[in-house]
């Protein structure tokens, strides 16, 4: 399956003093590596894959055009000879160009040519490495985009730690403590390596650049409560490994943090509002309170900072969980008002829903700007609910449920979903659902648990031993599960115009 062969040919060890030393002319080596080319090329003609000579080796790729007006290099072959400090003469050769690893890519290109004393060699390795870096660029803007009509979101997990995580935990300097689970103490990792296999087609593989060129000169907006911000977090870490130091910045002020990506004139932002229209929840430091009251019909203090946003992703769920009647203020917080209504809680998101979808109509081009909305993120509180009735919460759960053909019954109020659905249903502005929820709800192995923070304190091992009361099973680690939702919302946004 992996095109990439290598073959490892010791040549000349040191004890014989051989002629690969460096530093010394060795016409016998370049003599050698032309037979072995030769070689190499009469077996590569044998190859059904490959339908011209003139490909090999050093020639320009072969672009084929693909229906959808997408090119990419296909059935082409690359020879890379590389001796190493022991005389090792190392030859690969590598067919299908693109389905390369990239990191495989980067060791190629830091080849030094084998022959550096022999002019015209060095002349053809140079330009092997010039084609080779444009190659990459151009493998970097080819990804294979699933059906407008695939459901990305029936499907299945799969362990690949191959391709999974997209990023590492200890590279990413801007995950808060909160999410960072290893580093906190989990004592386990393959949580990170799980890949959504879709049933009908796949996720493209995640190119940050790909991404950030779609970005550049635009905004980014996650709007909603804590989960969202998870989602946000993760996004910075898919896309912050290829910025350079110094051109890349956080910053917040009041309810917006906005990541900054100089180079692209982008922002990755996240804009604190739990229920999206204004409550006594929305400082976005000071937030924990239980007696949750919120103005249904009002939403404009917030809405000023998403207009003129290219993508903005909303969500809220989690707030709404506390309790099945929501408290509606009678007039206003501006006005001092203290007395509410209770409303069930249906009724309350309906109406929440609808000033948002009405405050979305009114304010976003939809020439300009793609919306789009999560559903729940579920919580993994009752372990009964997956089989496991010795279980704490989601504490020690290190696989994902593995029965997906039973539905699990998590407590998740999916008629909020339905709700929100039938509203986005009768907008005048297209909105794109993120249906998060099913998939998640299999990853009780996912969440922070006790390996998270608490006041701002990562957990004491006191409290990490008392699941019971700190386990946190609401948020995700990370990597993790958040960075699959924005698999999503990458293979949504590389799909609109
Ligand atoms: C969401 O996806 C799940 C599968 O993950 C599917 O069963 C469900 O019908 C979908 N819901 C909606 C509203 O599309
Ligand atoms: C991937 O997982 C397999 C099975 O658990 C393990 O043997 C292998 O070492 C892992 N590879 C990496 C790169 O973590
Ligand atoms: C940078 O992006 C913003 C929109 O986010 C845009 O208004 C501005 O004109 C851009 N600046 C440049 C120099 O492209
Ligand atoms: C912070 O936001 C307020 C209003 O949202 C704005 O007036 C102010 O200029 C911002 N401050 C900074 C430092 O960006
Ligand atoms: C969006 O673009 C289309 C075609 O370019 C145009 O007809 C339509 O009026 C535009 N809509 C808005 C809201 O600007
Ligand atoms: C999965 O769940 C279904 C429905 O409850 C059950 O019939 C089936 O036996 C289960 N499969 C496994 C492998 O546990
Ligand atoms: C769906 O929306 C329509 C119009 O907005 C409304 O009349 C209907 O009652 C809603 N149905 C549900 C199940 O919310």
């Amino acid at each position: 399956m992996n095109p990439f062969r290598p073959h490892k040919i010791p040549l000349f060890n040191s004890e014989t003093g051989g002629l690969g030393m460096k530093g010394r002319k060795s016409n016998g080596l370049s003599i050698f590596v032309a037979v072995f080319i030769v070689f190499l090329l009469g077996m590569v003609m044998y190859s059904e894959d490959v339908k011209s000579i003139a490909e090999f080796p050093f020639s320009r790729f072969k672009v084929q055009e693909i229906p959808g007006g997408k090119s990419k290099p296909a059935n082409s072959v690359q020879v890379i000879a590389k001796k190493d400090a022991e005389g090792t003469l190392t030859v690969t050769v590598s067919k299908n160009f693109r389905e390369q690893e990239s990191e495989e890519t980067q060791e190629a290109i830091d080849v030094k040519p084998i022959v550096e004393e022999e002019g015209k060699e060095k002349t053809e390795m140079t330009v092997l490495k010039e084609e080779k870096a444009e190659e990459e660029k151009e493998a970097e803007d080819v990804v294979e985009l699933p059906p407008e009509e695939c459901d990305l979101f029936t499907g299945e997990w799969v362990f690949d730690n191959v391709t999974h995580p997209l990023y590492k935990e200890d590279k990413c300097e801007f995950l808060t403590a909160q999410v960072t689970c290893m580093k906190n103490g989990r004592p386990d990792s393959m949580y990170q390596s799980w890949r959504w296999q879709p049933r009908d087609c796949s996720l493209p593989k995640f190119k940050p650049r790909l991404l950030l060129e779609k970005l550049g000169g635009k905004r980014l907006m996650f709007v909603g409560d804590s989960l969202n911000r998870n989602q946000w977090e993760s996004i910075i870490c898919l896309v912050q490994s290829v910025i350079p130091a110094g051109r890349k910045s956080l910053s917040k002020n009041g309810s917006l943090t906005i990541f900054r990506i100089e180079d692209y004139n982008a922002t990755v932002e996240f804009y604190w509002a739990p229920f999206l229209v204004e409550s006594n929840s929305d400082d976005p430091a000071m937030h924990s309170i239980l007696n949750r009251i919120i103005m249904p019909e009002t939403i404009e203090k917030h809405g000023v900072h998403w207009r003129d946003v290219d993508y903005l992703v909303f969500n809220t769920y989690i707030w709404w969980m506390n309790s099945g009647f929501m408290k509606v203020l009678r007039g206003s917080f501006a006005e001092g008002s203290s007395e509410y209504d209770e409303v069930p809680r249906p009724i309350a998101y309906g109406r929440v829903l609808r000033t948002w979808s009405k405050w979305v109509d009114d304010n976003v081009d939809p020439n300009r700007t793609k919306v789009f909305f999560s559903s729940m993120s579920p919580l993994h509180i009752k372990s009964e609910a997956w089989g496991n009735p010795d279980g704490v919460k989601c504490a020690k759960e290190t696989m994902p449920v593995a029965n997906i053909s039973r539905p699990l019954n998590l407590g998740t109020d999916r008629g909020l979903l339905v709700i929100a659905q039938n509203v986005t249903r009768s907008m005048k502005v297209g909105v794109n659902f993120l249906n998060i929820t099913t998939l998640s709800e299999y990853r009780k192995d996912a969440h922070t648990s006790v390996y998270t923070i608490r006041q701002g304190k990562i957990l004491t091992p006191e409290q990490q031993s008392n699941p019971a009361t700190f386990a946190d099973c609401i948020h995700w680690c990370l990597p993790g599960l958040p960075d699959t939702w924005n698999e999503f919302l990458y293979t949504r946004i590389l799909s609109l115009s």
